[in-house]
Formats: C-alpha cells, sequence, structure tokens
C-alpha cells in the first residue's frame, strides 16, 4: 500500500493534514523531522509532506531536515511539498534565502495563481487561501519556479519540476483554503502518483484476519472494557474475529456516570450477546483508598493502582479458569501513540493520564487493533461493525472518571450528587440536539459551600460548576457560547432537583490556559 508521510516540524496542523491525505484515500501517518535517511528508507514513502510549524528557520534550533536528505529524495524520485516553515527549509537548506516580513499575513488571503499546470491543476487564476506566516522567500534557489503570488508575498509557491519538490505559504490543510484539497488531491495523485489504497471497508476484513492469525485457535484475549468508543470498537473488532474467547472485564471504579455499569452490562450482555463479559464490582475499595486524599496527582495515581490490581487479578483468576490467556487488547489509537512518544521528550507534565498498563510479569502480548487509526476512522469502524450511533458519539470520559470532577477529597455522598446533577445535563444537553457539537459537555463538584434559599429555608450547599467546549485536537479548547435559555434551563434543574447543590455557575475558561478536566 502506498504511504505518504507528513514530516513534523511542530505544527498544530500535522494530524489534519495526515487525516486529509487518508480522507483522500492514501495511509498517511507523521514522522519526526529528525529522522535518519536508513529509517525513511524502510519506510519507502510515496511522497513526504512537510509541516508547517512556529519557528523560524534562522532560529539556532529550529527543527532541520538530515544530512543526505535532498539527495535521498533526488535519487528515488520522490515528491516533496513544503507546507509554511516546510517551504522556508526547502529554500534554506537548498541554497535560497527567506526574511522577515515587516507585515505579518494572517488569515484569508487571495493568491495569484501564475502556472496552473502542476500543484494548482485546474484552479483558477485568483484563490482564497488561508495565511499564517511572519517570514517568506526573498530568493529562490535555481531551478525553482514561482507558481504564485499575494500582494505581500511575491513567492507564496514554487515548483521544481525535475527535483519533484513543491512548495506552498499557505496551509492548503485547513478548511479555509477553499480548493486545498485539490491542491493535495494534485499532489498526491498527478505530482505523486499515489494510489487510492486506503479504504476502512477493507481495513476491517485485513484487521479480523489479522487478529486470528495472531491470537490463532486457542488462545484467550483480555481487555479492560471501559465502555468508551475506543474500547468498545476494540472489544467487537475483537469478538467479530475470535469471538468468546474474547474476555472483557468492567471494573465499577465507583467513580462512574451514573447507571454507567448498567449501560455497559447492557450493550454488551444483552444486545451484542458477549458470554465472556466480566463485571467487577470494585467500588468499595476505590472509595477506601481515595478516602481523605485531595491532592489531584496522588488522586489518579491511586486510582491508576486501583485499577492494574483488580485487573491484574480478575486476570489471574481467568488464567486459572482457562489457561489460555495469552494477549491482553488495548484501544490505543493513533493520535494516543504519537502523543505520548512527543510528550515524553518535551512537554511538561500536566496530568498524569493512568490508562491501562499492566505490570511486565503477566507476560501478556499487547495486541492494538486501533493502534493506526484516527477517532473518526475508530467512529465509522465502529459504524460498519453495528454498534448504536450513542455509543460511538459519546464523548470522552477520562480514566479517573468523576473524581477529577469532584474537586479536592471525595466521598460516595459528593459523587452521588455530581452524578445526579451531570445526569440532568445530559439529558438537557441531548433534548436540545447539541450534544454531537460539543467536545465534551459535564458537572463538576465545587468543595465551597455558599448560601441559598428554597421557599422559606435557608440552604448552605455546594456550588456545581458546567464545564462545555469545543476542540478538535484536544490540545487546544474554547468554551461552548450556549444558549442562555438552555444554560437557565440547566441551571434550575439541578438546584431544584438535586439536593446538594444551590448555585449553578458557567465556566467561560479555554484551554490553554485552563485544562479541560479539574484536576
Ligand atoms: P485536560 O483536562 O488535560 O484533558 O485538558 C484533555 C482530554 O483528556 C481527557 N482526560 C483523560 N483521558 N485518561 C483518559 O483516558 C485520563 O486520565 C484523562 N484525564 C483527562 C479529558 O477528558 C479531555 O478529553
Amino acid at each position: 500500500m502506498d504511504k505518504i508521510y507528513i514530516i513534523d516540524m511542530g505544527s498544530q496542523y500535522s494530524h489534519l493534514i495526515a487525516r486529509r491525505v487518508r480522507e483522500l484515500g492514501v495511509y498517511s501517518e507523521i514522522i519526526p523531522h529528525n529522522i535518519s535517511i536508513p529509517e525513511l528508507m524502510v519506510l519507502s514513502p510515496k511522497a513526504l509532506i512537510l509541516s508547517g510549524g512556529p519557528s523560524s528557520v534562522y532560529e539556532e534550533n529550529s527543527p532541520k531536515l538530515v544530512d543526505g536528505f535532498y539527495e535521498y529524495v533526488e535519487t528515488q524520485g520522490i515528491p516533496v511539498l513544503g507546507i509554511c516553515y516546510g517551504l522556508h527549509l526547502i529554500i534554506q537548506q537548498l541554497g535560497g534565502k527567506i526574511q522577515p516580513n515587516e507585515k505579518k499575513e494572517y488569515g484569508k488571503t487571495k493568491l495569484e495563481i501564475l502556472d496552473n499546470n502542476s500543484l494548482f491543476y485546474s484552479l483558477d487564476k485568483e484563490e482564497i487561501v488561508w495565511m499564517s506566516h511572519g517570514d517568506q522567500i526573498s530568493r529562490m534557489p535555481e531551478g525553482f519556479k514561482t507558481l504564485a503570488k499575494t500582494s505581500t508575498c511575491p513567492i507564496a509557491a514554487f515548483g521544481n519540476e525535475k527535483l519533484r519538490i513543491y512548495g506552498v505559504q499557505f496551509h492548503p490543510e485547513v478548511v479555509h483554503t477553499l480548493k486545498g484539497i485539490k491542491i493535495l488531491e494534485n499532489f498526491i495523485y498527478n505530482i505523486a502518483g499515489a494510489k487510492k489504497e486506503w479504504k476502512l471497508e477493507n481495513w476491517i476484513e485485513t484487521a479480523i484476519e489479522s487478529i486470528k492469525k495472531k491470537v490463532g485457535p486457542i488462545n484467550r484475549v483480555v481487555l479492560g472494557l471501559s465502555g468508551g468508543v475506543d474500547s468498545s470498537v476494540c472489544a467487537v473488532l475483537l469478538h467479530n474475529a475470535i469471538g468468546d474467547r474474547l474476555h472483557c472485564i468492567f471494573v465499577n471504579n465507583g467513580v462512574l456516570r451514573k447507571n454507567e455499569e448498567i449501560e455497559v452490562q447492557k450493550q454488551f450482555k444483552e444486545k451484542l450477546k458477549f458470554k465472556n463479559f466480566h463485571y467487577v464490582d470494585a467500588e468499595n475499595l476505590f472509595l477506601k483508598r481515595l478516602k481523605n486524599i485531595d491532592d489531584p496527582e496522588e488522586k489518579r495515581k491511586i486510582i491508576g493502582h486501583a485499577f492494574i490490581e483488580v485487573f491484574e487479578k480478575q486476570t489471574i483468576e481467568l488464567e486459572a479458569e482457562h489457561s489460555s490467556i495469552k494477549f491482553l487488547a488495548q484501544g490505543t489509537i493513533y493520535p494516543d501513540r504519537v502523543e505520548t512518544a512527543a510528550t515524553s521528550k518535551n512537554a511538561a507534565k500536566i496530568k498524569s493520564h493512568h490508562n491501562l498498563t499492566l505490570p511486565e510479569d503477566m507476560k501478556l502480548t499487547i495486541i492494538e487493533p486501533l493502534k493506526d487509526l484516527y477517532k473518526d476512522e475508530v467512529r465509522k469502524i465502529g459504524k460498519q461493525l453495528g454498534l448504536e450511533s450513542e455509543l460511538i458519539n459519546r464523548h470522552p470520559f477520562p480514566g479517573p472518571g468523576l473524581a477529577v470532577r469532584c474537586v479536592g477529597a471525595i466521598d460516595k455522598k459528593k459523587l452521588d450528587i455530581l452524578r445526579e446533577a451531570d445526569l440532568i445535563l445530559l439529558e438537557e444537553v441531548k433534548k436540545a440536539g447539541i450534544y454531537n457539537e460539543l467536545w465534551q459537555v459535564f458537572c463538576v463538584l465545587l468543595p465551597i459551600k455558599t448560601v441559598g434559599v428554597m421557599g422559606d429555608f435557608r440552604t448552605y450547599e455546594y456550588i456545581c460548576a458546567i464545564r462545555a467546549v469545543k476542540s478538535k485536537d484536544v490540545m487546544t479548547a474554547s468554551f461552548a457560547k450556549l444558549d442562555w435559555d438552555l444554560l437557565e434551563k440547566i441551571g434550575t434543574r439541578i438546584i431544584n432537583e438535586v439536593k446538594g447543590f444551590n448555585r449553578v455557575v458557567y465556566d467561560i475558561s479555554n484551554k490553554p490556559p485552563s485544562t479541560i478536566e479539574y484536576e
């Protein structure tokens, strides 16, 4: 299968470029800018796209491509497209000049196309594109031709047909570049000659075959099922491949939403007829360990460790019964892998995300059938596998659950108050038909008591914060500007119906600088 790799220069759009390429039908992945030539040779790319990035090429530690990169692509005849910073880098490394522009160009811009034979094939003389740059090309290396310009940027795109290297100063991957997809299509198909081979229909068949082959005819697989999209799709895929040799373990950690454990059991045991669905009620254990703990990281760690302990115990019991549990499946998806790798190098630790990792001595082989997929692809697969749209479109729910939405030390009473409010919020948001427009929406219990009045009585209760955010990439999120009437209805219902809250506030913070969850 042809593969196009995105060389990441630190852009927030790298994932978006890869998704666009996949949407066009060619498999795509992100690789680091300092990837070595032998590693590139193993990948055998059909084409390479250099992403944009926040740096300037003349800054000392800005990302560069390794020595020998251009010789490699030239001798192998691999086409290259540079976007924004990627374009600057090509020009600088091949002997041209990049300079800061006095006027930064940001936002929608009119592009004048000077040559529409290659990259801009079939485009008009003028097109709207999305610009975001301070630097631009002031001199081109020999053999490079200007393909387009704007009123402030005389070289807004170039091409070198002999070397098969192209560059655009603007961002074809964002929707504001109206013909951006066509430009990528021209590059992928006309210039690179890639074949349209990435189809999700074929993916399911191939994935099932490869699971069958890997697991063999006797072995069994355990999977920690949370009821979220990724682990659910993973479960159904595995169930299709190996049937009841799949053992799903669902742990009630005491910090689930209201009725969550009932819904998930209904879905998998009753509707999907999973025979080996193991429900473990560990609410008491978790709450006992969390008692009086108010530090967020401490809470996360306790939950993570307790989960591993409970899961391990259950797996050992299953092993004693069946003696053929050899695999541990996980619903890891592509951005999880890329972000984990990236975070470990550069980012400060903001929160520990405790998803499942087991101690090494369990000696289970890991299977991650969704490891190459984006979330929207996982959802499409889930749909094709027959999962209900309500389950497929569920908002993300953190591993430590309501513990990170109940600020400070938690107990069952506080959690129950929060669960009631959360149920009302979700009910109203769904009724208003906006659930799918939001990335996440939930209630938070703030452990501060304030005075209220109900009828003739004074009340003294906790504050409920409502958090609703829109996001595309998780790394950034903005608070959702919900309708006032809807907020009023939700607030009124929570105060009237939930004993424990007498005040509701709406959270208007964006990420960054705030995070989505409270702890
Ligand atoms: P923050 O709060 O860091 O959250 O802005 C970003 C996204 O991650 C989710 N989240 C988690 N997901 N395990 C998870 O699987 C965790 O421990 C965890 N903590 C936060 C959060 O809901 C949001 O979508």
